[in-house]
């Protein structure tokens, strides 16, 4: 279980309440006056209900003096049918508030997801995520509004009838309110179980949607290592899980229930038993009796009414608790005025100088640095390639220049700029990026094509096809540019989302374009097709790419030797085989030559 998921410390219950409060007060707000009028529709309801045992008690003292019950009749129905008319109204008004409260939950959190950081991210799992959004809100859709009416209804109705029920006879009130509060207390102990086992639930669902998105996303690795079974066991566990959790809360919940019940039907037993003996003793009439217990039963649905809205606070509060953690973690901030650079706007895009100083950075505190005083200069235009062995860190040179990680020392100028100081979405529009694993969304082809630059024309995405050489492909498909990918685009083959991803690139007509691996899983023909395409780009762009295989490099302007977190070398090909030890043995264990000899 990640720690984002991780049921808050019982000792954190009072601030927990604050916040949860505060959220819930921000989330009602927008529909304050909504929830004023069902409240009032529903008071309309509950008054009805309040007059009745008035209305018996009246018609029970006309039958003793023999008057007509007509009028009085008339009276009760009118009430009742009033009632359950305002009564089903009001609800209505609620429940839509209540989806509305939902929907503006979810707006939010959705907008914050796709702005989180990549920090923020790589500590949560997606799946996690996800189970917030779709549901934890639902959680909302109680406590926003029904619970908030059920408290007030149930408040006020309380307080009225235990005002009449003082005026009838107050020694009778002080026998229902001693058993009332001895079986209140006992469920107050029971409330804060049932939103620990809510909040636990939760977390277990979205640790289901996590193992279900694990297994999913590599559907193919799954069914090949014959993992089906184990997979099924680990989504089930968590299944199991949410069920064990909810089971637990359905418990406190039952026993809070009943505990309702209890309190109404032990204080039914005293009051008849005192009231008996009042009544005898001729201390109160027998109508005040009736009116009493009549009274208490009416008291049934108030307590009820507090009990469910405690019980709707309580798992409420769990959704809010992890609704919130997602608002705790970090995001970027909104692209005031997006600039729309596409291939119409930035016709003539001028090459991007980059240039890094002694940058050092690590993922987060406590782990290694990645980076070691990182010093390179790119001033614009050409190819600048970078090599070394795996885990070097040459991937993430590009995802510092996006920004996806700020650095943890020195700086990074793009055009003479430290890159903090830039428009976040200033900067990330002025560079076309081929991630290493060339990520091609679900969708058509079109779409994965203009996905970073909407306004490309069909000119546009005619001619970067040629380039790539997707022009075949596009003919063979059945619905051309509007065929469907599938799932990362699983209908495709390793070496067609690659150029996919680059033409993908190219359309954003970028300024600084980071290559990462871009073309390892070409064959001979279409690579040496696409370094063409690169040279040519290269002339009025800025290029930088990785490569482990030293052959596609070899003509570049500028190769930066990594290797552990630092800049060993930086200089031409036939410069780093003279200079370089590491390069000259890659150099001569992949181009076949005798190490110190220029390869060309
Ligand atoms: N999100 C992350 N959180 C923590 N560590 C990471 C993260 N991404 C990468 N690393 C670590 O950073 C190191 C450098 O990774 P990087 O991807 O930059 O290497 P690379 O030079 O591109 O390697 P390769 O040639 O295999 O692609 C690796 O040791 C990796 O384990
Ligand atoms: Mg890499």
């Amino acid at each position: 279980m990640n720690t984002a998921s991780a049921p808050e410390a019982t000792g954190a219950d009072a601030p927990r309440t604050r916040e949860t409060l505060k959220a819930l007060y921000g989330y009602v707000r927008p529909h304050r006056w909504t929830v004023v009028l069902g409240l009032l529709l529903a008071l309309v309801g509950t008054a009805g209900g309040l007059l009745q045992p008035l209305a018996t008690k009246a018609l029970v003292d006309r039958l003793s003096s023999g008057g007509t019950l007509a009028d009085i009749l008339l009276a009760l129905t009118l009430l009742v049918l009033f009632g359950t008319v305002a009564e089903a109204f009001g609800a209505y008004v609620l429940e839509r508030t209540a989806e509305s409260v939902v929907l503006a939950a979810r707006r939010s959190l959705i907008g914050r997801l796709l702005r989180l950081r990549l920090s923020a991210v790589d500590r949560v799992q997606p799946g996690d995520l996800m189970s917030r959004v779709t549901s934890d809100t639902t959680l909302l859709r109680a406590v926003s509004t029904q619970a908030v009416v059920n408290a007030a209804t149930g408040v006020l109705a309380l307080v009225a009838a235990l005002v009449v029920m003082a005026v009838l006879d107050a020694v009778l009130l002080g026998v229902t309110l001693l058993v009332v509060a001895v079986v209140g207390t006992g469920a107050a102990l029971v409330m804060p179980r049932i939103g620990h086992a809510a909040e636990r639930s939760q977390a277990a669902v979205g640790e289901m949607s996590t193992d279900l998105e694990r297994a999913l996303g590599a559907f193919r690795t799954v069914k090949a290592s014959g993992a089906e079974e184990r997979e099924t066991a680990r989504v089930e566990a968590s299944a199991r899980r949410a069920w064990r959790h909810g089971v637990r809360g359905a418990k406190w919940e039952a026993l809070l229930g009943t505990a309702d019940n209890l309190a109404v039907q032990l204080a039914f037993l005293a009051v008849l038993a005192v009231g008996g003996a009042r009544v005898a003793s001729g201390d109160i009439p027998v109508s005040t009796l009736i009116a009493f217990l009549l009274y208490l039963f009416y008291l049934m649905e108030p307590v009820y009414k507090l009990v469910e809205a405690a019980s709707a606070y309580q798992e409420g509060s769990a959704a809010i608790s992890r609704i919130k953690e997602v608002d705790r973690l970090a995001a970027e901030p909104p692209a005031t005025n997006p600039p729309e650079r596409t291939a119409a706007t930035a016709a003539v895009p001028r090459p991007a100088s980059l240039c890094f100083e002694n940058v050092s950075f690590r993922y987060g505190p406590g782990l290694p640095y990645i980076h070691r005083q990182v010093d390179f200069e790119v001033p614009g235009a050409g190819m600048t390639a970078f090599v070394g062995p795996s885990g070097a860190g040459k991937s993430t040179v590009f995802s510092l220049i996006e920004r996806f990680y700020e650095t943890t020392g020195g700086r990074i100028l793009v055009d003479g700029e430290d890159i903090r100081r830039w428009p976040l979405s200033e900067l990330r529009s002025a560079i076309g990026y081929v991630e290493q694993d060339a990520p091609v969304l679900a969708g058509t082809l079109r779409e994965n094509l203009v996905f970073s630059a909407p306004g490309a024309t069909d000119d546009d995405i005619r001619a970067v096809l040629a380039r790539t050489r997707l022009d075949a492909l596009v003919e063979r498909l059945p619905h051309g540019l509007d065929t469907l990918v599938g799932h990362r685009g699983s209908k495709l083959s390793g070496g067609e989302r690659q150029r996919v991803a680059i033409a993908r690139a190219l359309l954003r007509r970028p300024r600084l374009l980071l290559l990462d691996e871009a073309t390892s899983q070409l064959d001979a023909v279409n690579e040496s097709a696409l370094r063409d395409v690169i040279v040519e780009t290269a002339r009025e762009t800025t290029v930088l790419v990785v490569a482990h295989r030293l052959s596609t490099v070899t003509d570049a302007d500028r190769i930066v030797v990594m290797d552990a977190g630092r800049v060993r070398a930086t200089g031409t090909h036939e410069e780093l085989v003279a200079e370089d030890e590491l390069y000259a043995e890659l150099a001569a264990t992949q181009l076949l030559l005798p190490a110190g000899r220029p390869g060309r």
